[in-house]
């Protein structure tokens, strides 16, 4: 069974198995009647990058749903089924006028797989509006909620990808979003710019979400055109005085203070000046307009883009003494 259309790198993968699961009943079905077998589950596919065939049993999640659970004067709790799509997600919750997802508009991928890396853009993460979400034991098929204090998010990190890692499938998440009174969170530099050029001064929830839009759209590709998963690497996170050190030698490099001990460096500055920015090789490159992102021209294999990056991470620690990580999950 080929994988292509379900990994949003566009890779040629194939899975000994596969399976598309619709109702949390036949998931834990599918789940009893293959213990023994090896288990792959796939989510929207907008966050890995597929080095090779998958031999196991590849489980799609394709449950489906989305509704408001409880209401008061200010806030509503709205529930998602893990396979809807999250910007779809995004832009109902904006029809309502709930407040708070707006700034993650255009993020590929699934809800169910939206708590796994805390995913996050200008300015607000998942963290910052989620109230739990409900999750299927793989080995068991008992039923757990993990509330926000459970999931230990960080930066791009949860328990699902450390501790709780391929231990459980997400099935559905509940998000606590406001009614009025929206905390408009136009913090992030390009969101001011995209509103003063449209002359917004006062933003409603959609003149956000459509200057998110606008900014990502000018910047990221879109993986329906050419094959990519986001941010390939992770901005790193350096002690101050590491950096200091650093800093001395390249004084233009671009920082954010993130803590009073450290500092977040965008590695999207550091992979442009390396020389990456808009380079291609082979079947595979780097986005012209975000050196961050790895694109794929069509026919590349996960193994080529893998080595890109190797390259550019080496690149990188020779050329700043900076380890960039991948934000991607390399299978
Ligand atoms: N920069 C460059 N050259 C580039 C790209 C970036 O110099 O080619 C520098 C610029 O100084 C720019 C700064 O990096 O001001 C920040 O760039 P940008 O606003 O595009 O954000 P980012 O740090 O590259 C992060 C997230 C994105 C998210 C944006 C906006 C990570 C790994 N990535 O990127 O998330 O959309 O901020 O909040 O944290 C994703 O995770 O897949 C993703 C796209």
């Amino acid at each position: 069974f080929s994988l292509k259309n379900y990994n949003t790198f566009g890779i040629e993968a194939k899975a000994k198995q596969f399976i598309a699961v619709h109702s949390v009943a036949e998931l834990k079905t599918v789940l009893k009647q293959n213990k023994l077998e090896k288990k792959f589950i796939l989510g929207g596919g907008s966050n890995m990058l597929l080095t090779k065939d998958i031999e196991a049993l590849v489980i799609h999640i394709d449950l489906k749903g989305k509704k408001i659970i409880e209401e008061n004067e200010d806030f509503v709790w709205v529930e998602s089924q893990a396979g809807e799509s999250w910007h779809e997600f995004v832009l109902w919750t904006i029809e309502q006028n709930f407040g708070g997802l707006e700034n993650m508009s255009l993020i590929p991928g699934n809800v169910g797989t939206t708590p796994v890396q805390n995913i996050g853009a200008y300015g607000t993460e998942i963290k910052d509006t989620f109230i739990s979400c409900e999750a299927l034991s793989i080995a068991n098929q008992e039923t757990k909620k993990f509330i926000k204090d459970e999931c230990h998010f960080g930066y791009r990190e949860s328990i699902f990808k450390n501790e709780a890692k391929d231990q459980y499938v997400i099935t559905s998440v509940i998000f606590k979003l406001t009614k009025h009174n929206h905390k408009i969170n136009t913090s992030y530099g390009d969101i001011t710019a995209e509103l003063a050029k449209n002359s917004i001064s006062k933003p409603t929830l959609k003149d956000v979400s459509n200057a998110v839009i606008a900014i990502r759209q000018s910047k990221l590709p879109d993986p329906k055109e050419l094959g990519n998963s986001g941010s390939f690497f992770k901005n790193p996170i350096l002690l101050k005085s590491d950096f200091e050190k650093i800093h001395q030698q390249f004084p233009e490099m671009k920082y954010y203070d993130i803590s009073e001990t450290e500092v977040k460096v965008p590695a999207g500055w550091l992979i442009e000046q390396a020389g990456f920015k808009g380079k291609r090789f082979g079947n595979a490159g780097i986005h012209k307009n975000q050196a961050l992102v790895l694109v794929n021209y069509g026919n590349a294999t996960g193994q080529e883009i893998l080595n890109i990056s190797k390259n550019i991470q080496e690149t990188i620690l020779n050329t700043f003494g900076i380890q960039i990580e991948a934000e991607v999950n390399v299978i």
